[in-house]
């Protein structure tokens, strides 16, 4: 055996959040190990997207600590969470509607840009050649999600499963090491979801490390090494697939007997 103990990527430990009365995240500690594809599930309700909203530093927790590829994320910006590596999408889609699809990959691009302020304005030194570079990624980033013809449109125009595709190919414009998905197969049709096991599966091939939030339990089963399961607030289970589907009190909080039966027969 190595003795040789590889620190997960991301590491979270005890992570609290409370509001008012309601205690949203309860000492929940979890790890996701570099190249693979972790699951977080749970009912309405349950803490998921208050927990992407903690790492992502959208809000402070009360206690507990994320610490990513080495980088202790507390108390830094969500820019600065950007530059470490983290990026994520939204369970209710974010992004300018009013710019093209193209546009909105590039927004995704500044944690990665280096020209200065004057350099922009001006158009000059570093900002012609990084504008270059961020055009030819984008369309890369475009054709990746398959939304190369759609490059020119608004973004706010297009349908609702391309949209979630779009907010994927935004959050790889900054080069992550971990991307956190909130429900992006929520809204699309059985044809749409498969695709986006193909993508989500090229995405690991490729090495990105994913966090994958969704009620779709065969997405769910068919795509993670591992998943972590809360129910209000709290950790209730964590597991390979075949272990969560199994788990009583999994079931009992939030498959369902019958989501479980048929999870079993691989037809959920
Ligand atoms: N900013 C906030 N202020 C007060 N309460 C909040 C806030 N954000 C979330 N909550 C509450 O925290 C709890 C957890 O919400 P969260 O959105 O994290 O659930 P979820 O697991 O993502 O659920 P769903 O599957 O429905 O998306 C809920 O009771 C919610 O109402
Ligand atoms: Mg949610």
């Amino acid at each position: 055996m190595n003795q040789m103990t590889i620190a997960p990527l991301l590491d979270i430990q005890d992570l609290t959040v409370r509001f008012r009365g309601l205690v949203a995240v309860d000492h929940v500690s979890f790890q996701v190990e570099a190249g693979t594809v972790h699951g977080l599930i749970g009912p309405n309700g349950a803490g998921k997207t208050t927990c992407f909203n903690l790492i992502s530093g959208l809000i402070p927790p009360t206690s507990g600590s994320a610490v990513l590829a080495g980088v202790a994320l507390d108390g830094l910006p969500s820019w600065k969470r950007t530059r470490a590596g983290l990026s994520r999408t939204f369970q209710n889609i974010r992004m300018f509607q009013e710019m093209t699809v193209r546009e909105n990959v590039m927004t995704g691009m500044q944690a990665r840009l280096q020209a200065s302020v004057p350099e922009i304005l001006s158009r000059t030194g570093r900002f012609r050649p990084e504008e270059v570079a961020a055009k030819t990624r984008a369309e890369e980033l475009l054709e990746f999600v398959g939304l190369t013809a759609s490059a020119d449109r608004r973004a706010g125009d297009l349908p609702y499963g391309d949209q979630r595709r779009l907010e994927i190919a935004r959050a790889l414009a900054s080069e992550p090491k971990l991307l956190l998905l909130d429900e992006p197969a929520a809204g699309m049709n059985p044809a749409e979801t498969q695709d986006l096991v193909g993508l989500l599966n090229r995405l690991k091939q490729g090495g990105l490390t994913l966090l994958l939030v969704e009620h779709d339990m065969h997405f769910v089963m068919s795509l993670c090494d591992r998943i972590t399961v809360l129910n209000f607030g709290r950790k209730i289970a964590e597991g390979s697939p075949r272990e969560i589907r199994e788990n009583p009190a999994v079931i009992e909080a939030y498959l369902g007997a019958k989501t479980a039966e048929r999870l079993k027969d691989g037809a959920a």
